[in-house]
């Protein structure tokens, strides 16, 4: 649905003011959701993207995994994630509600397994790492591994399940925000934000890519990868929000027997990977992760490294079905956490930069971005990511 809006005397200028509370820019996940949330606390929502849903939200894999990927350093991150892993069903559950569609949100756990006696050491500090932080997991012995799943190959050495890692198909999810966007109203224009532009420290229009204007007076910036590349944006963003590219791989296995009951990933020689199964019998394979800026393109060494590390653990990923192959990028931050709350533009608010964890964090993104419109603020965990975090003093 395009938005409805209005001609000024301007040619140029659209005003939306009658129609329209709050500019979202960016319709990924994070943008979509804030949307819906938005649009149901009673505000009007424009959302501004010229490929909906089609950025990193679609390259993903979708998986909820807080305990999985906890990383040294990024403890506050941890509690943030857990945060919004325990939101996830009640939201998953709304979502599919209000849509009468599946998202296919499944506690299936995760395996990390390792295969040789130097994974296997990498594996071990893993446990250790997230049994010092009281988290859920439990460590398996080989025998227990392929007890849990027989795909495996005979040589994994052992592993950690951690049960209450979960997924979501991210494709179902963003079809299905958009849904719930048309249903609650929320207008689509299907362009791309050029210039963010303020007068006195207040937003005024945004400038889009076909030279119309927009009138805006509060902006909430969730473009991902691109948030600190639009003209105008808060100084305090410039430079910040950089593209850290993942390559996946998307395969469909032949029957429901070669479907995995976990999702696994693991160290396999050294290379990190994921296959995370589908109930559809689509796996996804991941990812890389490097910086190239913006280039889209799939390199051919990243195809032979995933499908050979994936090999190493699940030798029958290699009678599946080649897909796709895809790039995405993850919007990276300084401290690899998101950036969400008010900015130094009254009127411009941020919620971007989730990394590795755009789908995770979506329910208490769309949450706080809800409070801190309505409220002014935002309380509770997502307060300590605001972008004032990052002032020099
Ligand atoms: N969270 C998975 C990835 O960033 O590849």
């Amino acid at each position: 649905m395009i938005a409805d809006i209005l001609l000024t005397k301007d040619v140029n200028t659209i005003s939306t003011s009658d129609t329209t509370d709050v500019c979202i820019i960016g319709a990924g996940v994070i943008g979509l959701s804030s949307a819906w949330r938005l649009s149901n606390a009673g505000f009007r929502v424009s959302i501004i993207d010229p490929a909906i849903g089609h950025g990193a939200s679609w390259v993903a894999a979708g998986m909820i995994a807080p305990v999985t990927e906890a990383y040294y350093g990024e403890e506050s991150l941890l509690k943030l994630s857990l945060v919004s892993a325990d939101s996830w069903p009640d939201f998953a559950e709304e979502l599919q509600q209000a849509t009468s569609m599946s998202i296919q949100y499944l506690q299936s756990g995760i395996l990390m397994v390792g295969k040789d006696a130097d994974d296997m050491a990498v594996i071990n500090e893993l446990a250790e790492f997230q049994q010092s932080l009281g988290l859920q997991s439990e460590r398996l012995s080989a025998r227990e591994v392929h007890k849990a799943e027989p795909l495996l190959a005979s040589d994994v050495q052992g592993g950690i399940l951690t049960k209450v890692d979960a997924q979501v198909d991210n494709r179902l999810l963003v079809q299905a925000l958009v849904s719930a966007c048309n249903r609650s109203k929320v207008s689509f224009i299907h362009q791309m934000v050029r210039e963010i532009k303020s007068v006195k420290g207040r937003v005024e229009r945004l400038l889009l890519q076909d030279g119309t204007e927009i009138l805006a007076d509060k902006v909430v910036l969730a473009a991902g990868s691109w948030s600190s590349s639009i003209q105008g944006v808060p100084s305090e963003l410039w430079d910040l929000i950089r593209p850290v590219k993942g390559e996946i791989l998307r395969l469909k296995v032949p029957d429901p027997l070669s479907v995995l009951s976990h999702i696994v990933r693991g160290v396999a020689k050294g290379g990190v990977i994921y296959v995370v199964p589908r109930q559809s019998r689509e796996i996804v394979v991941g990812a890389t992760t490097y910086e190239k800026g913006f280039d889209t393109s799939v390199q051919a060494e990243s195809v032979y490294t995933l499908l050979r590390d994936a090999r190493m653990l699940v030798p029958s990923v290699c009678q599946a079905q080649f897909n796709q192959a895809a790039a995405g990028f993850r919007p990276g931050t300084p401290d690899n956490a998101p950036i969400v709350g008010r900015t130094s533009i009254e009127g411009v608010f941020v919620a971007t930069g989730h990394y590795r964890s755009g789908i995770l964090l979506t329910p208490l993104s769309a949450m706080a971005v809800t409070e801190l419109l309505t409220t002014g603020t935002i309380n509770g965990a997502m307060s300590s990511f605001s972008p004032q975090r990052f002032e020099k003093h």
